[in-house]
């Protein structure tokens, strides 16, 4: 496409309510103008999870808010967008249908193009945004609600080639952290735990690894940390803080070489397509100890691994309004008509995934 566009991205399908501005300009790198991101994290605290109706009602509340910001941090008005894109699932779906109303709202108002984008896809065209990556290329979204490898093969054409079959891995750390009593979210907590501690006390299992493909499981691994608490706690009638740190390592390796091997295993069923690079999303792949088997894996391989910096890797807005912008350059029509999605898997090719995280559905 040969002109300049200039797209408000709009996602609330999960707990951060975001609004965005992304620019396109014909042979230029695009540039993100702004990107608001307002968390829920002190909302859903005490709850021990994302809350559906409250998440909604807070994407409700502060939608419009947060639209006004972006616009105004870009430094753009109604009347120079050129479109505007929103996620319209999968995801809660309370939160889902407050992000679209917003925009159906603004884009009838303003004669707008309106373009229904899959949260899924706004991850795993990110690698684009942020680094121009060519088609195709293989994405590890690894998230709290998310875990799929895909290949990208063009703005709207993914093949799943597998993934969780139960928790998501940002879950099972979540739960962990719990389960040891450490704040929330679990993944950072439970990180700077395992740095102290010794991976090999606990042998802790390493799910579906004896079994061929690429998919996952994570629910088991919670249930077997939860039995060595217990077993040290009948032993000695608690838990020392070096036994917390153990259990955290112990953990951490054990989701690190599932990772690793399935994403070995990925890589080589599309060693033939010659992807561009390797790529993770997600706030799971802010972990060092798994981002860096992650990357031994792809340099093994011989592909370029990236990760987009962790803003652009959990939820936002940006990718949702490049998205938006990918979709009007493959030539995808806008359309007010569309339905919003609990669950929208991106390969409709793929066997459907049981389960609901605490998230709300697993694409
Ligand atoms: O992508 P994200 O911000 O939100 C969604 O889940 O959609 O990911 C949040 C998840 C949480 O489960 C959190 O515990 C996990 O990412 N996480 C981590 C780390 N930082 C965040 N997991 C492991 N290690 C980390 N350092
Ligand atoms: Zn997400």
């Amino acid at each position: 496409m040969d002109r300049t566009l200039t797209l408000l991205g709009i996602e609330s399908s999960c707990d951060d309510t975001a609004a965005a501005v992304v620019r396109m300009r014909p042979g230029a790198r695009p540039k993100i103008l702004s990107s608001e991101v307002l968390g829920q994290t002190a909302l859903h605290a005490d709850f021990g999870g994302v809350v559906p109706e409250i998440a909604a009602r807070a994407h409700a509340e502060r939608l419009d808010g947060c639209v006004e910001a972006a616009l105004a941090a870009a430094g753009v008005a109604l009347g120079d967008l050129d479109g505007i894109a929103v996620t319209a699932g999968p995801g809660l779906i309370g939160g889902v249908l407050s992000g679209v109303m917003l925009a159906r709202g603004i884009a009838a108002a303003r004669g707008l193009p309106l373009l229904a984008v899959n949260h899924l896809a706004g991850h795993a065209l990110t690698p684009r945004l942020t680094d121009g990556v060519a088609f195709p290329y293989l994405m590890l979204l690894v998230s709290g609600g998310h875990c799929q490898f895909l290949l990208v093969e063009a703005a709207d054409r993914f093949r799943r080639l597998g993934g969780t079959i139960d928790d998501a891995p940002g879950e099972a750390f979540d739960k962990t952290a719990k389960l040891l009593a450490l704040p929330q979210p679990g993944g950072p907590a439970v990180e700077g735990e395992a740095a102290q501690g010794d991976p090999r006390r606990f042998k802790f299992p390493r799910p579906l690894l004896d079994r061929d493909g690429c998919d996952m499981s994570f629910s088991g691994l919670k249930t077997a940390l939860l039995r060595a608490r217990d077993a040290l706690i009948a032993e000695k009638g608690g838990i020392t803080v070096q036994d917390r740190r153990d259990l955290c390592a112990g953990f951490q390796a054990a989701v690190a070489e599932v990772l690793a091997v399935k994403s070995a295993r990925a890589l080589a069923q599309v060693a033939d397509l010659s992807p561009t690079c390797f790529a993770v999303a997600g706030g799971v792949a802010a972990n060092q100890t798994l981002r860096a088997g992650l990357e031994a894996v792809a340099t093994g391989a011989g592909v370029p691994f990236l990760a987009p910096p962790l803003r652009l890797c959990t939820d936002n807005a940006a990718m949702i309004a490049w998205a938006g912008i990918e979709h009007l350059q493959a030539g995808i029509a806008p359309s007010m008509d569309f339905v919003s999605r609990p669950r929208w898997p991106l390969d409709q090719m793929a066997p459907a995934q049981l389960g609901s995280g605490k998230k709300g559905a697993k694409a």
